[in-house]
């Protein structure tokens, strides 16, 4: 369970940075990486599914991870509104097994900063991914550490790309392709800053 993402939820698909950001990480995920009706699709840290979703046109089967059990019932309440087949688990991405091989592609979008060992998701979709599979993580890129107005939960400022490399290379992923992906801006009293997101990709 998450206090923050849980309270969170209901509103979390209000701001339409959200919205347009998983727009178009599904984008360049769709461009780099080769997902069919075979593909079995596991998104951690699913949130209310935005990338699910957005993905749900291709892939085969569909299912969604999450500790906030807050997100995991506004997108199992999307997916039935939308009549969209999917399976959701509360799962910690830090504590939690998944199952060898249980997933051809697995996507990781804005959640790595919210976690102490990143490394463990690197690890855990490695193992979790069958041979030929891609890993997707898309997340901030290196930032001052003032993209989040509220600080609990969040353990990292972003990422170098030299760090996000190491983590894939690491868990044992090759092929690795990282490139910016989108970026958010944020408006403070008339101040608009922007803050890169990448989309990093690697073969089991
Ligand atoms: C910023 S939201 C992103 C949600 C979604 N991936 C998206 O792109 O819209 C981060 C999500 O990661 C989840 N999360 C954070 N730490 C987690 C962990 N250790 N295990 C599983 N989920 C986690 C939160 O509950 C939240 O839903």
């Amino acid at each position: 369970m998450s206090e923050r993402f849980d309270t969170a939820a209901k509103k979390w698909d209000e701001k339409p940075r959200r919205i347009e950001l998983a727009k178009k990480v599904c984008a360049a995920i769709k461009e780099r990486v080769k997902i069919d009706r075979n593909s079995r699709l596991t998104d951690f840290g699913t949130g209310t599914g935005l990338i699910l979703l957005g993905l749900s046109d291709i892939a085969g089967s569909l299912t969604g991870l999450d500790f906030s059990k807050g997100m995991l019932d506004v997108l199992r309440e999307k997916a039935k509104a939308a009549g969209i087949d999917i399976t959701t688990r509360e799962f910690d991405i830090e504590k939690d097994d998944f199952e060898p091989e249980g997933a051809d592609i697995i996507t990781a979008s804005m959640v790595t900063h919210h976690l102490k060992h990143p490394e463990k998701l690197f690890n855990k979709a490695y193992k979790g991914l069958s041979n030929g599979g891609y890993l997707c993580v898309s997340d901030l890129c290196e930032e001052g550490g003032d993209f989040h107005d509220n600080h609990s939960e969040v353990h990292h400022h972003g990422f170098s790309m030299a760090l996000v490399r190491e983590l894939f290379e690491k868990a044992g992923f090759k092929d690795v392709v990282i490139a910016n992906a989108a970026e958010i801006k944020k408006e403070r009293g008339g101040v608009v800053t922007a803050y890169p997101v990448f989309l990093a990709t690697g073969v089991k």
